[in-house]
């Protein structure tokens, strides 16, 4: 068997492991056989996936008794859409499945979370497995249950807290990224540091270039500390009523950039992240909560890495503060007109801020946009 670290995320009936290490897509099929309900599956991957481990991971499923069968998507956040939602939904229910049917999602986020949420409507929940294939969906989005897709008024608006019954992430097929997914991914892990980990941010300053750059023992321990980091949250606060928005981070200006940008290629969602944490620790700095060398270590972190710190890095686009304040106000985090922002006291010190005058929200918005 190969090596493997294994995290439980705690949640009584509902808990689940999260299996990482590397050549994990070769014994897939043991560690899902021993978790669903029937000798049945459906692997739901997409057009860029499907040709790289789409054999491996039937064969693995094969060799441990598990009938596969498979459909195939297009690649993309367009996918995440009410359209495709349809079309997923209608394609498994014509080969008359039963409740002990399971899906595979083997993927990116959009894969996961649009798997996830067929899988949480099919005959009113059936069970599913994320086998994520991008670095950000192995340490984000394939864990915690949080499915769905995009409306035309918004990411994520339509959607269900569903959580699979396992995790794989499988490091080496991290290899095939392009360095710009990477990247992205490694938004999302610096992530958690910033949250309430100063020792693990500290630890990436030191090795996250190498990491990024392809070294194997690096990524798997970021990985391995994210998925922890993010369980232990989970295990807590699993329908994000209070503490789960730490994990918000950087979202409430990143999902104001990615609308603006059509949740394009123009911006990824994690280099929209690590701008939209630029902005919360300026903001923060605004409002006297952090200090200015903590906000100079952060952005000097994330542009040591080569992700974007700045609007005017993102070409092509016409950035307006009061479009984007407009976007934060539609966000689906907002209540009656209150946008909540995580904000921090410094370097692993985050905080849920309520009652944030969007006049110093305009401010930081605003200077950002200078800063072209
Ligand atoms: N990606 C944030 C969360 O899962 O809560």
């Amino acid at each position: 068997m190969t090596k493997f670290e294994c995290i439980n995320v705690a949640l009584g009936e509902r808990s689940y492991d999260i299996i990482i290490g590397g050549q994990l897509l070769n014994t897939a099929g043991d560690f899902i056989k021993s978790v669903i309900r029937s000798d049945r599956v459906i692997i739901v991957t997409d057009q860029n996936v499907a040709p790289l481990y789409l054999i491996k991971l039937t064969t693995s499923l094969e060799m441990a008794g598990i009938s596969v069968r498979k459909i195939i998507l297009p690649s993309g956040e367009q996918t995440k859409s009410i359209g495709h939602f349809e079309k997923l939904t209608d394609e498994i229910l014509a080969m008359k499945v039963d409740r002990n049917v399971a899906l595979i999602a083997l993927g990116g986020g959009v894969i996961g979370d649009l798997t996830g949420y067929a899988a949480a409507s099919i005959l009113r929940g059936i069970d599913f497995v994320q086998v994520p294939t991008t670095l950000l969906s192995q340490v984000d989005s394939s864990v915690g249950g949080k499915t769905g897709i995009n409306s035309r008024h918004g990411k994520n608006l339509i959607g269900a807290f569903y959580q699979p019954r396992l995790v794989i992430a499988d490091i080496d097929v991290l290899d095939s990224l392009p360095k710009r997914e990477i990247l992205a991914g490694y938004a999302e892990i610096a992530k958690y540091g910033l949250i309430n980990n100063i020792d693990f941010f500290a630890w990436l300053e030191e090795f996250g270039s190498e990491l990024c750059e392809g070294n194997k023992e690096y990524r798997r321990k970021a990985v391995f500390v994210s998925c922890k980091s993010k369980a232990e949250i989970i295990t807590k606060d699993e329908t994000e009523q209070n503490i789960r928005a730490l994990l918000n981070l950087g979202h409430t200006f990143g999902h104001a950039l990615e609308t603006e940008t059509g949740f394009s290629n123009k911006l990824l969602h994690g280099e929209s992240i690590s701008i939209g944490i630029c902005l919360a620790f300026d903001l923060s700095f605004l409002l006297g909560l952090c200090s200015k060398s903590d906000v100079k270590r952060t952005r000097n972190h994330f542009a040591t890495i080569g992700l974007p710190t700045n609007l005017s890095e993102i070409d092509d686009i016409n950035w307006n503060t009061e479009t984007l304040l407009n976007h934060m106000l539609s966000d689906k985090k907002t209540k009656n007109g209150e946008v909540n922002f995580i904000l921090t006291k410094g370097i692993g010190k985050s905080f849920v801020a309520r009652n944030i005058n969007m006049k110093d929200v305009h401010i930081v918005v605003e200077q950002a946009i200078q800063q072209r």
